[in-house]
């Protein structure tokens, strides 16, 4: 087949599927499966497509199809500017997080040295940070032996293996370290809507990094009950938090940080995604 027979292969496929933007993913895994850019697969669309690549491309699509998330299929995904290995092992990165980056970097302060990163995950805000503060020392912590082995995997893979420590711990390290910022992006899905995500969530990511509890607020209490012997001051927490949840998270945490500052910020979509909580 060519290259423009096996793009109409895969639209024809996915949009009988009820994939959102077919024509864009069928271009997308195509130019994983023949290792080519998406520009050269409108410059060559009668080029012959080997057997092999047409087989990969093929099973791609099936498994787009049973609706396996894009990033998972082809192993890979961006976050912050940065390329990341991504497998269900771990929660594919949310481009709201960046938001949960940025902020962190605007309000480190010269003198500033640790950070504590809860629930990392498959290791995108401890390495995108890293990558931004030169002078910081992460400590990254999930609960997930899956996520820390992929974690592990993308810290190797941008060279900060002697900048961020590991460790499968519940929330905070066990050892009674305090640092001078704490993020997190902690699951905040409530229980009762778990069931309801789409299924590219639902079936592929795992529940441990999306459901909070009955509230969805689980993880923010438990993090305000341990965050005033774990901060610095100065020091700093930032959290991202779901829809709607801002200001109860804000609340519980000028209750556990009577003396801090509390910021919320916004994401892209006008929601309030982010708390600050400054203490000086
Ligand atoms: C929403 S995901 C965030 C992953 C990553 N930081 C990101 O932003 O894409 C939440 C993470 O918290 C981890 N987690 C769940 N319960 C935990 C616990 N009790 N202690 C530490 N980590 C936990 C999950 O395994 C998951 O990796």
């Amino acid at each position: 087949m060519t290259i423009g027979e096996l793009l109409n292969y895969g639209f024809d496929h996915l949009s009988q599927a009820g994939i959102p933007d077919a024509v864009l993913e069928a271009e997308l895994l195509l130019e994983y499966a023949i290792g080519k850019e998406r520009i050269y697969l409108h410059l060559h669309r009668s080029q012959n497509v080997s057997e092999t690549d047409q087989e990969k491309y093929q099973s791609y699509i099936a498994d787009r199809c049973r609706h396996q998330p894009l990033q998972y299929i082809v192993g890979q995904t961006e976050f912050y500017g940065l390329k990341f290995k991504s497998d269900k092992r771990s929660l594919i990165p949310r481009p709201e997080t960046e938001i949960l980056v940025e902020e962190v970097l605007e309000h480190w302060q010269p003198g500033f040295h640790s950070i504590l990163d809860i629930g990392t995950g498959s290791g995108i805000i401890a390495i995108a940070l890293a990558k931004h503060l030169a002078s910081a020392r992460i400590t990254a912590i999930d609960q997930s032996s899956g996520a820390l082995e992929l974690a592990g995997e993308n810290i190797k893979l941008h060279g900060l293996e002697g900048r961020i420590i590991l460790a499968q711990e519940d929330l905070f390290p066990s050892a009674p370290d305090k640092f001078d910022c704490i993020v997190s992006n902690p699951p905040y899905i409530p229980s009762n809507q778990m069931a309801g995500l789409q299924p590219e969530v639902r079936l592929f990511e795992p529940a441990l990094a999306l459901d909070g509890g009955t509230d969805g607020l689980d993880f923010y209490r438990r993090i305000a009950g341990g965050v005033a012997g774990r901060l610095n001051h100065p020091g700093f927490v930032a959290l991202e938090v779901g829809m709607g949840q801002a200001e109860v998270v804000a609340k519980m945490m000028s209750q556990a940080l009577p003396e801090s500052e509390i910021i919320i910020k916004k994401d892209l979509a006008g929601i309030n995604r982010v708390v600050l909580v400054k203490m000086q």
